[in-house]
C-alpha cells in the first residue's frame, strides 16, 4: 500500500516538473506544454474553456549532413527531459515603414522550454508566445556538440482539431498557390481534393489530404481558428497534412530534389508556428501577430520606400489582345544570338514607344505613381516551362522599346516605369544577371521591380516552396534594397510577414489575383483571412469591363450568353472595395484607360483612395461571406471603407462610430445599384453623397459578388 502511494506521489510530482502553463495577457488564451513518460513532447491551447489545440505532438525526424545518403535517421520525437524553463513578458509599440496602422503592439508572455534528449544528449528548445489573440511558436537548435549541421527529413509539429471544423482551404501544393478557395469539412478535405480540378502551370500536388496555409477554419461552437507561419527564412514553406482518424493536422514541409525538407546548421531557428484564435472573426483580421514575430527592419533609411499605386501596359496582354513578345517569326530565341533588328515585328506587341507614352500621358493625368510595362525585354518569344537557363538578360530591350526615352518621358510626366523581371524560374540565370538588372534600373530611374516565376524552377526538382527558392526570394529583396528598389514578386512563395524585416517587399501575389477572372463569388471575403495573413498582395483590382472580350473593336456579343468565358466575376461596386479590403501599399488600377473613361465617376475613387493607413477599423466580417473594412489615411483626416460580398445578397450596416467625434464628413457612396448583377448586369452602381458623423449607422445593399466602397473626407 505504501509503495503505491510513493509511486503516486512521484508520478505527480513528474507531472508538474513535466507540465507548465502560460497564460496571454488578457488571461483569455492558455497554453499547456508537457513531457509524457516516454519523453514526448506535447503542447495544446484553450481559448476561454473551448479548447483550440488538443494535446498535440511535437518533435523531428533528422539526419545527419555528412552521411546521410544512408539510412538511418536521427530521431528527435521521444526521451526528452526539461533541462530549464523561463518566462518573460513583452509590451511595446513599434512603427511599421507602412501597413494598416502606424502604431503596432507587441504584447505578449512567453515561455521558453529547453529540452535535451536523455541518450542522444541532443539539445532543442522551444519558444511560446502567447498574445492575446494568438499563440506563436518556434524551435530553436542551439550551437551544440552533439548537432552542427543537419537535415531536417521530417518536422512532426501537430495541430489536433477539437472537432470537424468547416475549412477555407487551397490543395497542399509545392508550386503554386494560384488556386480557388474549397469550402469544407476536415473530414471531407480528401474527397473534395479528388474532385478539385484547376490546373496551373507549375503545379505539384502530393497528398489528398494536404492543405496550404494561412488556414481559416471555424468550429461548430463558435471559434474562429487559424494557423500560419511567420518569419518563414532558411527553411522551407510548411504545408498541413490532416489525419481524419485522430482529427490532426501535422505539418509537412516542401522536399527539395532529394526529398530533403531542410537544411540546417545550429544555431538555427524553424520559421514560428502560429495559431490565432477569436471568437469574432474580426480580430483574425486585426491580429498583428505575424509581424510582431518577425524582425524588426534590417534597412535604416526607408524615406526611399513608397506605397505605389500603378497603372500597366498589361491587361491587354494577360486578356489576349496584345502580346509579351515582338515576334511570331521564331519558336525558340537565343540571347546573345538572335538579331531581333532583322525579325519581323508581330503588331501586337504591346511594350512598343507609342503605347507605353499613351498608358504614360493617361496614368500621370490620373495622378498615378507608376506604370508597369511588361514584355519589354528580349526572350519572350520561349518564354516558359521550356526548361531555358539562359531565357532572358534583363537587359536588352527589344526594338520598338526605347528604354531612355520612354523612362526620360514618364519623368517629365511625374511618374516612373515600373520594372519587369520574369524569370521564368530559371533562378541561376535570375541571379547571375541580378546586379547588372538593378543597376540598369538605377540608371534609368526605375524605382520598383515586379519580378516572376512562372513554370519549373531550375535546378530541376527545386520548388517554388522550398528551402532553395526560400533563400532566393529573400536574396532578391535583400540585394533590391542594395540598390533602393522595391520588389513585387508573383509566384513566389506565400508571404510570412517578412515585410517587416524587408520593407521594400511591398507586393506579392502568391494566390489567385485578379488576372485568373472566373473566381468564386466569394474568392476576396476569403483571401483576407488567408493569403493576407502573412502580408499584402498584388491583387491588381480595378476591372471595369468584366467581360475582356469587349475590349476587342471587333467584339460581336453572342446574346444566348449569360456570363461570357474568362469573365470578371463580380460587380463593378466590389472592385472598388477591394482597393480597401485587400490591403496593400502597393495598388494597380488593372483595366484599361479607355474603361476608366466610361465611369469617370467610379474611377475618381481608384484615384482618391489612400495607400497607407494610420488606423484600420474591421466593422464586419464572415469569412467566406462578407467583410466591410474601414481605414484612416495616414497622416490626413480622411477615411476610406470597403466591402466585399459573397453568394448571397446581403444589407451590410455600417455604423461610423470610427469618425472624429467633433467633425462632420462627406461620404461618397459607391455600391451596387439595385439592378446590379455579376453575370448580367455587373456596372450597375449608384453613388450618392450624404453628410456623416460618428453618430451615423446606414444600410447599404450589397448583391452576390457585390459590394461597395465609401470615401469620407471632413467638411
Ligand atoms: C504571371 C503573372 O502573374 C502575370 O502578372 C505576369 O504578367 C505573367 N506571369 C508574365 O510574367
Ligand atoms: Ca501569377
Amino acid at each position: 500500500m505504501k509503495n503505491i502511494f510513493t509511486f503516486y506521489i512521484l508520478l505527480l510530482l513528474g507531472f508538474f516538473l513535466n507540465a507548465q502553463n502560460l497564460k496571454s495577457p488578457d488571461n483569455n488564451l492558455d497554453l499547456n506544454f508537457s513531457i509524457d513518460e516516454k519523453g514526448r513532447a506535447f503542447y495544446s491551447l484553450n481559448f476561454h474553456d473551448k479548447p483550440v489545440i488538443l494535446n498535440s505532438g511535437l518533435g523531428f525526424i533528422l539526419k545527419d549532413n555528412v552521411e546521410w545518403m544512408k539510412i538511418d535517421t536521427l530521431d528527435m520525437m521521444n526521451n526528452f527531459k526539461i533541462l530549464n524553463v523561463t518566462f518573460d513578458s513583452v509590451d511595446e509599440y513599434w512603427n511599421p515603414v507602412w501597413g494598416e496602422e502606424s502604431e503596432i503592439r507587441n504584447n505578449y508572455n512567453e515561455m521558453f522550454v529547453e529540452l535535451q534528449q536523455k541518450e542522444s544528449e541532443r539539445k532543442v528548445n522551444i519558444r511560446f508566445r502567447l498574445f492575446d489573440d494568438s499563440l506563436g511558436f518556434r524551435y530553436e537548435f542551439p550551437l551544440q556538440e552533439k548537432l552542427g549541421s543537419f537535415i531536417i527529413i521530417d518536422e512532426k509539429t501537430e495541430f489536433a482539431m477539437a472537432g470537424d471544423h468547416t475549412a477555407m482551404w487551397i490543395p497542399g501544393d509545392y508550386d503554386t498557390q494560384e488556386y480557388n478557395y474549397t469550402t469544407s469539412k476536415l473530414s471531407e478535405i480528401e474527397q473534395k481534393s479528388i474532385e478539385f480540378r484547376e490546373e496551373n502551370v507549375s503545379m505539384y500536388r502530393f497528398s489528398n489530404w494536404a492543405v496550404q496555409t494561412a488556414l481559416m477554419m471555424k468550429s461548430q461552437n463558435g471559434l474562429y481558428i487559424n494557423i500560419h507561419e511567420a518569419a518563414l527564412i532558411e527553411y522551407s514553406a510548411m504545408h498541413l497534412e490532416f489525419n481524419p482518424v485522430n482529427m490532426t493536422f501535422e505539418s509537412h514541409l516542401t522536399p527539395d530534389a532529394y526529398g530533403n525538407m531542410a537544411y540546417m546548421n545550429a544555431p538555427h531557428n524553424t520559421p514560428w508556428r502560429t495559431v490565432i484564435v477569436s471568437d469574432d472573426a474580426r480580430d483574425i483580421l486585426a491580429s498583428r501577430i505575424t509581424y510582431n514575430l518577425n524582425e524588426p527592419s534590417k534597412i535604416e533609411d526607408t524615406s526611399w520606400i513608397k506605397p505605389t499605386k500603378y497603372m500597366g501596359v498589361w491587361w491587354e496582354m494577360i486578356t489576349g489582345q496584345s502580346t509579351w513578345w515582338y515576334t511570331n517569326d521564331l519558336s525558340s530565341v537565343r540571347i546573345n544570338e538572335t538579331n531581333y533588328d532583322e525579325l519581323e515585328p508581330n503588331d501586337s506587341h504591346a511594350a512598343n514607344n507609342k503605347k507605353v507614352m499613351r498608358y504614360i500621358d493617361f496614368a500621370s493625368e490620373h495622378g498615378f505613381d507608376a506604370l508597369l510595362v511588361e514584355g519589354w525585354n528580349i526572350g519572350w518569344e520561349d518564354w516558359f516551362n521550356k526548361k531555358k537557363d539562359y531565357v532572358f538578360d534583363f537587359l536588352t530591350p527589344y526594338p520598338d522599346f526605347d528604354i531612355e526615352k520612354l523612362n526620360n518621358y514618364a519623368k517629365e510626366k511625374g511618374i516612373s516605369l515600373m520594372m519587369h523581371h520574369e524569370t521564368s524560374g530559371a533562378i541561376r540565370n535570375y541571379e547571375r544577371h541580378m546586379d547588372e538588372a538593378y543597376s540598369l534600373m538605377n540608371k534609368y530611374g526605375y524605382k520598383s521591380v515586379k519580378s516572376g516565376y512562372v513554370g519549373r524552377i531550375i535546378p530541376a526538382g527545386e520548388r517554388h516552396y522550398g528551402q532553395y527558392m526560400v533563400d532566393h526570394y529573400i536574396y532578391a529583396i535583400d540585394k533590391a534594397a542594395d540598390y533602393k528598389i522595391m520588389v513585387n514578386a508573383h509566384e513566389a512563395v506565400r508571404p510570412t510577414g517578412v515585410g517587416r524585416t524587408y520593407p521594400n517587399h511591398i507586393g506579392n501575389e502568391s494566390a489567385r489575383g485578379a488576372e485568373f477572372r472566373g473566381s468564386k463569388l466569394n474568392h476576396t471575403t476569403i483571401l483576407p483571412f488567408t493569403r493576407l495573413i502573412g502580408g499584402p498582395m498584388d491583387y491588381t483590382p480595378g476591372i471595369f469591363e468584366m467581360d475582356p472580350r469587349k475590349n476587342r473593336p471587333d467584339f460581336t456579343p453572342n446574346l444566348n450568353e449569360t456570363l461570357a468565358p474568362g469573365s470578371v466575376t463580380t460587380t463593378l461596386a466590389n472592385q472598388l472595395g477591394l482597393y480597401v479590403v485587400m490591403y496593400s501599399p502597393l495598388q494597380m488600377a488593372a483595366d484599361l484607360p479607355k474603361n476608366y473613361m466610361r465611369f469617370p465617376d467610379a474611377f475618381q475613387f481608384i484615384k482618391d483612395v489612400a495607400l497607407d493607413w494610420d488606423k484600420s477599423v474591421y466593422l464586419e466580417a464572415e469569412p467566406g461571406e462578407y467583410l466591410t473594412i474601414a481605414r484612416k489615411e495616414k497622416g490626413t483626416d480622411k477615411w476610406f471603407v470597403g466591402n466585399s460580398n459573397g453568394y448571397n445578397k446581403r444589407n451590410s450596416e455600417v455604423d461610423f462610430s470610427f469618425l472624429d467625434k467633433n467633425k462632420k464628413y462627406t461620404a461618397t457612396i459607391y455600391r451596387d445599384s439595385k439592378e446590379a448583377d455579376y453575370a448580367k448586369n455587373p456596372q450597375s452602381y449608384k453613388i450618392e453623397n450624404i453628410t456623416v458623423t460618428s453618430k451615423s449607422k446606414i444600410k447599404i445593399p450589397t448583391v452576390p459578388a457585390g459590394g461597395f466602397a465609401i470615401s469620407i473626407f471632413p467638411n
